[in-house]
């Protein structure tokens, strides 16, 4: 589907068991394989319960798998401890569905987008106002938004905030889980465009969890199907109806198309 030489993340045979009720185990992720390439997007749907969190998850190192490998910059990740772990962090990076419960509400808005910068010692305190300054204006955010706190901005500011502090150490990948899901439609329409704009002009990757798969698929380079815990599918982005074969996608698309039905009759 893309080039080899551009593949920059894969997950191989990779499994998450967790204890349930009864002494039983649920199988959140099953045997899931998937290729990550540089500048693309990769797009993970699937109702929601199906496993999409668990698996982008062991990427920033927020859980580990049962089982299976993650190979990223010729390590495997999953086994990565102490500082290494810490510096992967670098490397990738995550955006959440809901930014307030991730922003520390007492912070400015200046102090979260350069946090990260000053963990990893990469600008001064007294750089911290210009910096702050710069990752608002390639989110397209007034520079005086600074010294504000995160309850005085709107969902979609906020989500602004949350991918400029992601970008603000210039990672190779980005996981995005459900980070538009939660905002109104016209509102996740201005963010996907700031995204695409922000990949083509940094060659970022993309992991983006969505269940809406009309939304996943208007900017998606290829999209995993994923099906309880496990990838049913994985096709290219673009004519997905003419490719999808497997029974889950073909019943994803159809709820598409019956939304779409739906709006247009309203
Ligand atoms: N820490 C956990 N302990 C036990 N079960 C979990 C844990 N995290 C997720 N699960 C279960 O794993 C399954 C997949 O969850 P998740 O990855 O969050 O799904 P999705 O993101 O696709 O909605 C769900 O059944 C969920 O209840
Ligand atoms: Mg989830």
């Amino acid at each position: 589907m893309f080039d080899e030489k551009d593949l920059i993340l894969e997950a191989k045979h990779v499994t998450r068991r967790f204890p349930a009720a009864g002494g039983r185990e649920l199988l959140a992720c099953c045997d899931v394989n998937l290729k990550m390439y540089h500048g693309k997007t990769l797009g993970l749907v699937g109702e929601s319960g199906c496993g999409k969190s668990t698996f982008m998850r062991f990427l920033v190192g927020l859980d580990r798998p049962s089982e299976g490998e993650i190979i990223f910059r010729g390590r495997d990740i999953t086994k990565l401890r102490g500082r290494d772990a810490w510096e992967n962090h670098q490397y990738i990076q995550m955006v959440f569905q809901d930014p307030s419960t991730s922003f520390n509400p007492k912070m400015k808005i200046r102090d979260i987008v350069c946090e990260p910068l000053l963990n990893f010692g990469r600008i001064k305190r007294s750089e911290k106002d210009a910096k702050a300054r710069q990752l608002l204006a390639m989110v397209e955010l007034p520079g005086d938004f600074a010294d504000r706190f995160p309850h005085n901005m709107s969902g979609g500011q906020r989500q602004r905030v949350a991918i400029a502090r992601a970008l603000a150490l210039e990672p190779e990948v980005i996981v995005m889980d459900e980070a538009t899901s939660a905002l109104d439609v016209s509102v996740q329409e201005t963010i996907i465009e700031l995204i695409t704009r922000l990949q083509r002009e940094k060659s970022i990757t993309i992991g983006f969890i969505c269940h809406n798969l009309g939304l996943v698929q208007s900017f998606s380079h290829q999209i995993a199907v994923m099906y309880l815990g496990n990838i049913v599918e994985v096709m290219p982005g673009e004519n997905m109806a003419g490719i999808c074969c497997h029974p889950y996608s073909r019943a994803l698309l159809d709820a598409v198309s019956i939304q779409r039905w739906t709006s247009q009759r309203k």
